[in-house]
């Protein structure tokens, strides 16, 4: 069972004026790689606020995983990326890399995604895009590696193994 959080950046969420689909679908995809989701915030557009919040969820949470949505693109209150490079110790390259690859095949509009992902302590952070159609098809890239990385990452392995 891994500890996941989900940190959604919406200025129009966080006011309550747009529903939050994406959360849900991350919480059930989440599930079928045995992932529960044990903190939930929704929060607006502010670097400050997303660095703090990202903090307090890694520190005091011991999560395995935090996923944020939103905030990615390019509008100036797009702070995101900026944000987790911030409090990240490590950065993994390659999951952004691998989901903008393969999204690119759906839509162009996927390089205009500036989603990063890093370690913080022992706590995998990933940054995906806001609409729930978007988060759907990075995670389902992503899934399938996350399991072997997140125990590798926790201790819970120490072996790549043949694949
Ligand atoms: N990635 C996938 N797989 N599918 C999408 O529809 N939308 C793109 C991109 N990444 C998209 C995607 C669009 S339109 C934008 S503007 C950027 O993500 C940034 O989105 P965000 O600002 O909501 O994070």
């Amino acid at each position: 069972m891994w500890r996941v959080g989900i940190l959604t950046a919406s200025d129009k969420g966080s006011r309550g004026e747009r529903e939050d689909k994406s959360a849900q679908v991350i919480r059930d995809m989440v599930a079928d790689i045995g992932g529960e989701v044990v903190d939930y915030r929704i929060i607006p557009d502010d670097l400050d606020v997303l660095k703090e919040t990202l903090i307090t969820m890694v520190d005091r949470g011991k999560l395995d995983l935090v996923l944020t949505t939103g905030g990615t693109g390019f509008s100036p209150r797009d702070n995101t990326p900026e944000a987790t490079r911030a409090v990240i110790e490590r950065e993994v390259p390659g999951i952004p890399e691998a989901m903008r690859y393969e999204s690119l095949k759906k839509t162009p509009r996927a390089m205009l995604s500036r989603a990063v992902a890093g370690i913080r302590h022992q706590t995998l952070i990933i940054n995906l895009p806001g609409s729930a159609k978007a988060v759907r098809e990075c995670l389902e890239v992503i899934l399938p590696a996350l399991s072997h990385g997140l125990e590798i990452l926790t201790g819970r392995s120490g072996e790549c193994g043949a694949d």
